[in-house]
């Protein structure tokens, strides 16, 4: 069979081989010009092959007499993001009802080949040949995703389009970018200048896992321009991938409260962004102005961002600076609110009606449930599956992303050698093991889980090469999870995965063996918070106390 990651629904494979040369042609329905585009520029980069498209209803003309064809073709009746494929000794046909199964499929056809079709030019004499396969494939999930967070540790534009790109060959369809927090504020707001300029900087980080440890004494920062979040969004849409942006509320809010006082609780606003890792009481006040200021921020986000869901964070927040407040006290009785968990359902809510004003959708982490959910929200349901059976069952869509799973900066085995080892042990194995779906709801509870989404949170992910160790191959396993209908089978898929490492190889990235971290991996004098199974489970039933 081919080794194709995700594996399809239905393959086949028969005799012979179709060979790519210099004189192939691409051809294709003007619908599907933005896939063949991006099959042009890998096939050219990797094979140095320049390979002409023609178009349908123009005067270039389609392929005549022997030259090897890759055509892309409409067809109207296949699922938003389905496929076929089938290839010839003369020919490679693609079909799809919409570009993003235009994508998938040349995603798909790009695995036929030797896996150096992934390197960025040719080297030495490959031969470019594909088996002969009939293909047909279609997601389980519209929603097949990975969060980066952009804050604890900033990563340039340059390590966005990077890792679009390897979103791009896993099929996944939506990249999370989570773009503030206590650390930093990493998009330009032009109206609050001060968000980037004070908030997009903090003077150190903490090194060890607890309050009081060493820190490193450097100074950390970045942020996106809006031509910087421009460029990201487009190049991620010419790849079929859906950029969704993260705005924290009310809590995680200490980079903005540094920059403008004035959205802070109380008098003694911090002076720059968090410097520690954890929970921070530092939440945004309950004012209107502070209502206003968010619904600005909002705005702007808005404009910068297509998404149909703009994410208002939501977890962790503290409540000790409102209960402490006076002013917040009595602002609560203005509001009639009687408790602060119903303050933030409160906030949540109006920010929701915001957005929803300006036809988007709010999506929050599970933490949005506790004091009741405004009609039309959507969950992140990340501590455990307690967040995905409340909220589906209330009828709210949700995005499963459980930590006991699909954390992928979670430590991957109990090594000593693992680099900076963080949360619980999550194998490869149990990665693949991911079902967004709680096998407690019925089908039409079901129907409102979109999906699912790895997270890749940077507390301990200073680096590109940092953060392909954590995320692959865990990820190729979650897209698969997320991808592939029906029974899987990790012995089936470890195989498959093998041939996949050669292609991430070509591609660059410096995924963790399984033989371990290497020798550069492990960073002395640094250490993550480490869980037990046992403790992680203590925890979790806490919060299904407080949900259900
Ligand atoms: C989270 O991990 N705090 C969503």
């Amino acid at each position: 069979m081919p080794t194709l990651l995700p594996r399809p629904q239905t393959s086949t494979i028969s005799p012979g081989e179709f060979a790519l040369s210099p004189d192939a042609r691409l051809s294709t329905h003007p619908d599907l010009l933005e896939p063949v585009l991006r099959l042009q520029e890998r096939l050219r980069a990797s094979t140095g092959f320049v390979l002409p498209i023609s178009v349908d209803g123009t005067d270039v003309p389609d392929t005549e007499g022997d030259a090897p064809r890759i055509r892309f073709d409409v067809d109207a009746t296949l699922a938003p993001e389905g496929f076929t494929l089938e290839t010839t000794r003369r020919s490679a046909m693609l079909t799809a009802s919409t570009p993003r199964g235009g994508h998938w499929a040349a995603q798909a056809l790009l695995q036929l080949f030797p896996a150096a079709v992934h390197r960025r030019s040719p080297v030495g004499d490959t031969r470019w040949t594909a088996p002969l396969v009939q293909v047909d494939d279609e997601p389980k999930f519209p929603w097949r995703g990975a969060m980066l967070d952009v804050v604890r540790h900033f990563a340039p534009t340059r390590d966005v389009l990077r890792f679009i790109d390897l979103l791009a060959m896993h099929r996944l369809n939506t990249l999370h970018l989570h773009l503030t927090d206590d650390q930093g504020w990493r998009v330009e707001i032009t109206r609050y200048p001060r968000l980037t300029e004070v908030g997009g900087w903090r003077p150190e980080t903490q090194l060890g896992a607890a309050h009081g440890s060493a820190a490193d004494g450097r100074p950390h920062g970045g942020f996106y321009t809006q031509d910087d979040i421009r460029e990201i969004v487009a190049y991620a849409a010419a790849r079929g991938i859906t950029v969704v942006p993260e705005i924290e509320l009310p809590g995680h809010a200490q980079a903005a409260v540094a920059a403008y006082p004035e959205l802070g609780v109380g008098h003694a606003a911090p002076t720059t962004p968090w410097t520690l890792w954890g929970v921070n009481p530092v939440i945004f006040n309950v004012e209107e102005s502070t209502i206003d200021f968010l619904c600005g921020v909002l705005d702007e986000v808005i404009e910068l961002f297509p998404s149909e869901y703009i994410c208002i964070g939501g977890d962790e927040c503290p409540k000790v600076q409102w209960v402490e407040d006076e002013r917040t006290q009595e602002r609560m009785r203005e509001l009639g609110v009687h408790d602060e968990e119903e303050l933030q359902s409160w906030f949540v809510g109006r920010i929701g009606q915001h957005l929803a004003s300006r036809g988007r959708k709010l999506l929050g982490w599970d933490e949005i449930l506790e004091g009741g959910l405004a009609d039309g929200a959507s969950v992140l349901s990340w501590r455990g599956r307690v967040g995905a059976l409340g909220a589906a069952r209330a009828g709210h869509d949700v995005v499963a992303c459980p930590e006991d799973t699909v954390y992928l900066d979670y430590r991957e085995s109990d090594l000593a050698t693992e680099p900076i080892p963080t949360g619980t042990v999550t194998t490869l194995e149990k990665a693949y093991s991911f079902d967004p779906v709680p096998a407690e709801l019925d089908a039409d509870e079901a129907r409102h889980v979109l999906g699912g989404q790895a997270n890749l949170w940077t507390e301990h992910i200073d680096s590109m090469r940092v953060l392909d160790y954590r995320a692959f191959p865990r990820l190729a396993a979650v897209a698969e999870a997320l991808w592939t209908r029906g029974e899987r089978d990790y012995a089936e898929f470890a195989p498959r995965l093998t041939a996949h490492l050669a292609r991430l190889d070509a591609a660059g990235v410096e995924y963790r063996r399984a033989d371990g971290p290497r020798p550069w991996q492990e960073r002395p004098g640094v250490s993550g918070r480490t869980r037990s199974v046992e403790e992680a489970a203590a925890h979790l039933a806490r919060i299904t106390a407080n949900i259900s």
